[in-house]
């Protein structure tokens, strides 16, 4: 091949979208970002499946990354219509167009699609979601295979992170609350492999280059912590008074939707197609890292 890779990358105006614009730019890869609002390294675009096929044929891309989608529980649970369009209706067409044009598909699902009531999920468990995101997202693995045989769909893990522009993570309002002296309320009957995003960036990278096969892989992080204890480690890690973080439990919470107790997902699958023999958690401090301004 001649020339830099290319890769395009949706959700850029999101938490996990710059940082794979980030990691590839930096590895050399030549990066279209694409979003609904201007934000700088991306061009606007509305999604139309006509301005999705200029945008791949001018920019011709090795790989389409799709990190774009509702993402929010409670926003999809309120908005059923628009979470449709954004994690099923969207990702399928980017799936069908990628396969049109030759390019490699990347998908980012979720630990939601499962029920959370027994926990240690692998690729081969059935999913059971129970709310509007789940489902939208469960779908939309359906029914980009069908669509794209060749697709690979990541099932993330709780994704740690800042995010570029300080408001799409839990780590940015987490932070947030702690340097303001707030507490923080964190259920210790919640458990989550969560993942650093600037690990889960990389792991897309890798797979990029070692050319992953087709298929569905969990994107989960090695050890599984309650909310309660990932709120406390992340307060060390940011010399933050951990005292500020108080235990709750989830039969308290009277939000909607219902929260998921165990989504804690098995990463061997992913491990064992990269050659790589950990995938850090939280515990590393490089949770903290930041994306360089004007990457
Ligand atoms: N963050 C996590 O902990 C986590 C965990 C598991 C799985 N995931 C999955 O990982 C992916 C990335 O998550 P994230 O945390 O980066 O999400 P995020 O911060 O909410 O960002 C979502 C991005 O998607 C864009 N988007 C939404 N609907 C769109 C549409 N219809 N057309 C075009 N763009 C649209 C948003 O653009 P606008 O600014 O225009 O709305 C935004 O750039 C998602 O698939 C999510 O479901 C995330």
């Amino acid at each position: 091949m001649t020339g830099p890779r290319s890769v395009l990358v949706t959700g850029m105006t999101g938490l996990l979208g710059p940082w794979l614009a980030f990691t590839f730019r930096a590895a050399g890869w030549q990066v279209t970002g694409i979003s609904r609002r201007p934000v700088p390294g991306s061009t606007v675009s509305t999604f139309s499946e006509k301005e999705l096929r200029t945008v791949i044929s001018d920019c011709r891309p090795e790989l389409i990354l799709n990190a774009a989608a509702m993402s929010q529980p409670a926003e999809a649970e309120r908005s059923p219509e628009e979470a449709e369009k954004s994690n099923i209706r969207l990702p399928v067409l980017l799936a069908g167009l990628a396969r049109e044009a030759g390019s490699r598909f990347f998908h980012c699902s979720t630990d939601l699609v499962f029920d959370g009531l027994t926990g240690g999920y692998s690729e081969t468990d059935p999913v059971s979601p129970c709310h509007v995101y789940g489902k939208t997202k469960a779908e939309a693995e359906r029914q980009i295979f069908t669509s794209n045989p060749d697709a690979v769909i990541f099932r993330l893990a709780l994704l740690i992170g800042f995010s570029e522009d300080g408001a799409h993570g839990f780590l940015d309002s987490f932070s947030g609350s702690l340097t303001a002296g707030k507490p923080v309320s964190a259920f210790t009957d919640e458990f989550r492999t969560a993942v650093p995003v600037k690990v889960a960036a990389d792991l897309f990278l890798l797979a990029a280059e070692k050319r992953i096969l087709p298929g569905l892989y969990h994107l989960a992080g090695d050890d599984r912590l309650n909310r309660y204890e990932l709120a406390r480690i992340l307060a060390r890690h940011l010399g933050a008074r951990e005292d500020l973080i108080k235990p709750a439990v989830l039969a308290e919470f009277t939000g909607s939707p219902a929260r998921q107790p165990d989504v804690s997902m098995r990463n061997q699958k992913l491990k064992s197609a990269l050659g790589i023999e950990k995938i850090p958690g939280i515990i590393h401090p490089d949770v903290l890292n930041r994306i360089p301004a004007r990457f």
